[in-house]
Order: C-alpha cells, then sequence, then structure tokens
C-alpha cells in the first residue's frame, strides 16, 4: 500500500505546497489552502477520465466510434446528458440542499438499473433506512439498485471492487471525496455536490475542472419546478435544460414547459406579456410580469427576478430616451413567472412591453408573444431560432408574434400565427397601444 502523506492543495488552481502558506504563488489568491492527504501512488490531477496512455496520433486517424450510450429512461435526463450516459464519464451535479439531487439520482438509478446494470448508491449523508424510506415514497422497486452508507474510501473502493457495478453515485462529494474513486475504477460515476451561497460547487474549483461534465439543478425555493441545466459538458451540448417538478411522489418529468409556465397567467391584466425564450433547442413561452409604481424613494427601485438587472435598466433607460416614457420616478419590478429564468437578448421586447404596459395601466393583447432584440437606438433586431419560436407560440394556441421584420422574410410560409414584423420600438407601440 503507498504509503499516504499529508498536502496543502490551493483551492482555486490545484498548486499544492507540503507547507501551508498564506497565498497561493501560482494564482495570487489569498488564504486558498487546505490540507488533503494525499497517496502517493494516486493518479495525478486531471488524469481523472481520460484513461488513455498512447502515442500521439495523427488526428485524423483517431478513432471517435462512440462506445454505446445507456440511457437512464428519464428522457430530460437523458437530453442534458447530451443523449444518455457516456460510460466510464464523471458527471457532477450541483445544487441547494434540499432542491432534489439525491431524489433525481435515486431515480435515474432505479430506472437505469432496470435495464439490468447493477447501480451503487453511496451515501455518506443518509441511512440505507432513510434512503428506503425515500424509494418507498417514490414507489422504487430495482432489485439492481445498491445502496451503501459509508463514508470510509478504503472500504467504498472494496465494496466497488467486490461488486463491479457499472454505475456509481456519490452523495455528497462534500461528505465522501477522493478523485481516487474514479481514478482507480474507471466507473461512470455521478458526483453530488452542494452549492455555496454565490452559487458555486462548495469544495475545490478544480473538481469542475477535471470531471466531465458539470450540471445544476435549480430551482426556487417555493415553486415546485426545478430546471437540470449543463455548464460543462465534454458529450454533447452546455445549452440543453430538462424542466422537472417535485410531486409528492418524487421529480415527475414536464415534457410541454411552456403549458405548465402559462397556466397562471392572469388575463386582460396590465404589465403581463409572454414571451419565447429558447432553452438550448427548445423554444420555451414564459410569462413576464412588471410592475411600475410612483417611488416615494430617493432613488427608485428596479428590482428584477429571473431576468438580468443591468438588461432592464438599459431597456429603461431606452424606453426614457426614444418612447418619452417618464419612469424616473417610478419604482420598476420585473418578474419571471414560475421561477424561471431567462437571459436571451431575445426577451428585451417583451420585458420593453410588459413594463410600459405596466405604466401605462393598458392591457397587452393576451393572443401576443413577443421577441426581438432591442438596440440602445430603440432598433428592433434579429434574433435565431424565429422559426421554432413562432411554431411553438402557434402550437399553444397564440394568435400573433410580433416579432423583428428582418426575421418575418424567412417565415413567409407560416399562416399561423399571425406575424407582425417591427423593426422599432414605434412601430411596435402603434401595433400595441
Ligand atoms: P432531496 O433529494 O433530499 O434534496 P437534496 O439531495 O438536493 O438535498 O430532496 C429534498 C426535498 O424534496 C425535500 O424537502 C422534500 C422534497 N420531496 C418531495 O417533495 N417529494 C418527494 O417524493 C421526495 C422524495 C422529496
Ligand atoms: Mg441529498
Amino acid at each position: 500500500m503507498a504509503k499516504a502523506k499529508t498536502i496543502f492543495a490551493c483551492q482555486s488552481c490545484g498548486f499544492q505546497s507540503s507547507k501551508w502558506l498564506g497565498k497561493c504563488p501560482d494564482c495570487n489568491q489569498w488564504n486558498p489552502f487546505a490540507e488533503e492527504r494525499f497517496e502517493k501512488a494516486t493518479t495525478p490531477r486531471g488524469e481523472l477520465s481520460l484513461g488513455t496512455k498512447d502515442e500521439p496520433a495523427p488526428i485524423h486517424e483517431i478513432d471517435t466510434t462512440e462506445e454505446g450510450r445507456v440511457l437512464c429512461g428519464i428522457g430530460e435526463f437523458d437530453r442534458v446528458l447530451g443523449g444518455g450516459l457516456v460510460p466510464g464519464s464523471v458527471i457532477l451535479i450541483g445544487g441547494d440542499p434540499g432542491i432534489g439531487k439525491s431524489t433525481l439520482l435515486l431515480q435515474a438509478f432505479a430506472a437505469v438499473s432496470q435495464t439490468g446494470l447493477t447501480c451503487l448508491y453511496v451515501s455518506g449523508e443518509e441511512s440505507p433506512r432513510q434512503i428506503k424510506m425515500r424509494a418507498e415514497r417514490l414507489g422504487i422497486a430495482a432489485p439492481n439498485l445498491l445502496v451503501l452508507s459509508e463514508t470510509s474510501l478504503e472500504r467504498i473502493l472494496d465494496h466497488i471492487k467486490k461488486i463491479k457495478p457499472g454505475l456509481l453515485v456519490i452523495d455528497s462529494v462534500q461528505t465522501i471525496f477522493s478523485t481516487a474513486i474514479p481514478s482507480k475504477t474507471g466507473l461512470t460515476t455521478f458526483l453530488i455536490g452542494h452549492v455555496t451561497k454565490d452559487g458555486a460547487i462548495a469544495g475545490p474549483r478544480l473538481l469542475e475542472h477535471m470531471v466531465d461534465t458539470v450540471l445544476y439543478f435549480e430551482g426556487e425555493r417555493g415553486h415546485s419546478f426545478r430546471i437540470l441545466r449543463a455548464v460543462k459538458n465534454r458529450f454533447g451540448s452546455t445549452n440543453e435544460i430538462g424542466v422537472f417538478e417535485m410531486k409528492e411522489a418524487g421529480l415527475k418529468e414536464v415534457t410541454n414547459p411552456s403549458e405548465i409556465f402559462l397556466m397562471e397567467r392572469p388575463l386582460a391584466v396590465p404589465g403581463s406579456a409572454v414571451v419565447c425564450s429558447m432553452e438550448g433547442t427548445r423554444p420555451i413561452l414564459v410569462e413576464l410580469q412588471a410592475l411600475v409604481s410612483r417611488s416615494f424613494l430617493a432613488v427608485p427601485r428596479r428590482t428584477t427576478i429571473g431576468v438580468d438587472h443591468n438588461r432592464v435598466a438599459l431597456l429603461v433607460a431606452v424606453l426614457e430616451k426614444k418612447m418619452g416614457a417618464k419612469l424616473f420616478d417610478q419604482d420598476i419590478f420585473v418578474n419571471v413567472a414560475g421561477g424561471v429564468h431567462v437571459d436571451e437578448p431575445a426577451v428585451d421586447l417583451g420585458i420593453i412591453a410588459a413594463i410600459s404596459s405596466s405604466s401605462r395601466d393598458d392591457v397587452v393583447d393576451a393572443k401576443t408573444v413577443f421577441f426581438g432584440e432591442v438596440g440602445l437606438a430603440g432598433e428592433i433586431r434579429g434574433i435565431s431560432q424565429a422559426e421554432a419560436r413562432v411554431k411553438e407560440a402557434g402550437k399553444l394556441g397564440f394568435e400573433r408574434c410580433i416579432l423583428p421584420s428582418s426575421n418575418v422574410a424567412q417565415l413567409k410560409h407560416i399562416k399561423h400565427p399571425n406575424l407582425a414584423g417591427v423593426s422599432s420600438l414605434s412601430e411596435c407601440w402603434k401595433l400595441l397601444f
């Protein structure tokens, strides 16, 4: 057995030192060092999953035929992974405590284990009894799903050697972690990680660099919707999302997010506008709400939830300058209903429509969807994937899309909904108010 020794590793860049230092000589961060026990024989950092010790080869001769992916059986999950699990890959999944990470993986593993693959769920946070109780709540009966409550690395490795599972979950990296697990076993591994207050996965930042895929499981407290988002994926696109709803008996996939996000929309109320945002290849309709009211503060409030604060400030300035809106003494609140985040410029037009609608106390037609980027001169700029957005609006029964006129030309073949192209805010206003 290799001799264990203690080293100090910079949690931000990975620099290693045999002594504790106050400042990292490599990345100049203050106080980044944490003590780590280190076995001399472990694989060096960065060799987590490459697994090859090949000679350099001409790029055109490299074999790219993919090993068969394993489908989890939960469509939304497979989509975010880029079409299923790549054997041997290491996936880090982060999220706030209580958001549903353990539930999601227990459900996914139960589904995968139905294919005959042995899945091992190692928890350092819960006892087997607690996990069993959760499984019962989820209605899971999966003989190939093994549960182990353990925090000692040696013992986990021993079990892995004996059982030879096809899939492994470590819940969570904060309670048990060492790169030795995936690098020694070559197993498809999920690592669950908690997220700190500022939204980063707690623990060494290096972890995110070493794994193949980083997923975030997000949602607003008090809302049942959860969104699974890939922020790094060596085997697929990073802009796909999976939408789930947390129910009494676990997470349920939401295959028609637009419908759900619009379900409780008030009709004929000022300050509400529907926008179409693309999440990866998927158009999602969401309701934007704005409330503009007289401010009694020296500096009026600008509060946004679900949209970028600076973007809203910029759009308010455009409204004041180009459309003569008087907002300097008004508090402005903007919210995306359902606890979703939209951060595409294509939602600009909808934000502006909702703010104006509230400030004029004038209703925006409830059967209209907006999309278009708004420039500083008040011009409406073309956006990508207009056709997918228009089709989604049509599918959900909307009768009109107000969109950039430069996009209309490519969409002549679409008969429904009605396409109203605009190239400036004033043109848009003529249609609206
Ligand atoms: P959990 O998976 O334990 O979260 P995490 O691992 O991210 O910390 O989920 C915890 C929350 O989910 C808990 O507050 C209760 C809720 N929940 C349901 O609403 N329905 C369910 O079927 C389950 C299992 C949990
Ligand atoms: Mg948990």
